[in-house]
């Protein structure tokens, strides 16, 4: 029987009951379909940051790295832990050492979920973003400066490449603070071709690609350039291109036209947030940081809802649907498929449902009814 390993980190807040219900679930198809996933939990996370000091050490990644197939994760932020820095030394580290550039996130209004948007429903919201997710203002090339002089170097280093700034600033009667967008044309050709190879396997004829090229022109017309070249080996598929604040505001009045969207990492960030609203809630997106060639790790898009820890009341699907996006990927396509039509059924039947989609019922029931539909699944 095929044997799959995959690291678990559950993280913060409401992270353990959300896992719990993915891992229940995952198991139950895993039987139906022949083969086992071997779970290997690591504790990652504010409590154990707070208790050793340590955020991801380099041995937890390097053994990850040698041993898994996929990751899979809860979610990350703790009050008691300063905004940024379990985001930064554990997401962050981990899609960038993993170099995860695909950040996969499909914005589809599951049938039995009420659409936020008026005369919208499941045929309207259906397509997916491909967010780039390892460049960007996401590099963390930032930093004040007093006035006078001050000289600062920075680096970012990736698989594809490293790049130093070294910074003379004179700032004169104001301090200042900056932040440095970086776009590499290698790290721009993977994630544009991966999103024209994406319209091509799901059929799709349209392509949009994200940007705000009429004031940030030094990046991306750098990008719109790339897409243009990239896009000649794609004949069959139209390309356009829209800025970021337009795409926000045809994602509520027109999301049928979208098929597929390719954005850098800081515009895919805030558009997906949208996008999870208008496929009916945060408690129903998931996610998927991806490496085609390597190892990817699957999450739900929201947070660690600190304040509903322990309370098992936390919508457990986006967390469920993103390890099916895992069985995918690592191979398990038909499981997927089964997980997510439990998923459906579940949510068409309008009987067991969380507070968050005007039920009652807690994590574990949700989680439970969808094993109960995937076990039923011949
Ligand atoms: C997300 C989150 C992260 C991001 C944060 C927690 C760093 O908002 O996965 O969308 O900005 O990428
Ligand atoms: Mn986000």
């Amino acid at each position: 029987m095929k044997t799959y390993k995959i690291a678990v980190i559950e993280g913060d807040g409401i992270g353990s009951e959300i896992i719990r219900e993915g891992i229940k679930v995952i198991d139950a198809v895993s039987q139906l379909n022949d083969f086992e996933i071997e779970w290997i939990k690591y504790p990652n996370g504010a409590e154990y940051y707070l208790k050793t000091g340590e955020l991801i050490s380099i041995h937890t990644l390097e053994e990850i790295k040698s041993n898994c197939d996929a990751i899979y994760l809860g979610a990350l932020g703790d009050p008691r832990v300063e905004p940024g820095i379990l985001e930064k030394g554990i997401l962050l580290k981990m899609r960038f050492y993993f170099d995860q550039f695909i950040n996969l996130r499909p914005i589809k209004l599951l049938e039995g979920v009420d659409c936020p948007l008026k005369n919208k429903g499941p045929k309207d919201i259906d397509f997916t973003v491909v967010r780039e997710n390892t460049e960007d203002f996401y590099v963390g090339l930032g930093n004040r400066a007093d006035i006078g002089n001050t000289k600062q170097e920075l680096e970012v280093i990736r698989n594809l490449y490293s790049v130093k700034f070294k910074l003379d600033i004179d700032a004169k009667k104001e301090k200042i603070a900056y932040q440095i967008g970086v776009l590499s044309k290698a790290g721009c050709q993977r994630v544009i071709k991966y999103g024209f190879e994406l319209a091509k396997k799901q059929g799709k004829k349209r392509i949009t690609f994200v940007d705000k090229a009429n004031v940030l022109s030094s990046m991306y017309l750098f990008w719109r350039e790339i897409v243009k070249d990239v896009s000649k080996n794609y004949p069959d598929i139209e390309y356009e291109f829209n800025f970021v604040d337009a795409i926000t505001m045809w994602f509520v009045k027109q999301p049928e036209y979208y098929q597929v969207v390719v954005a850098p990492n800081m515009f895919g960030d805030i558009i997906t947030d949208l996008g999870a609203m208008i496929q009916g809630g945060l408690g129903l997106a998931p996610g998927g940081n991806i490496n085609p060639n390597g190892i990817s790790m699957f999450e739900p898009i929201h947070g660690s809802a600190p304040k509903y820890k322990n309370m098992n009341i936390a919508n457990p699907i986006a967390t469920i649907w993103a390890g099916a996006l895992m069985l995918e990927e690592i191979g398990q396509k038909e499981s997927k498929d089964i997980i997510v039509k439990a998923i459906e059924k579940l949510l068409t039947e309008k009987k067991i449902r969380t507070k968050d989609l005007g039920g009652t019922n807690t994590t574990s029931d949700v989680g439970d009814e969808i094993k109960k539909l995937v076990l039923r699944t011949s």
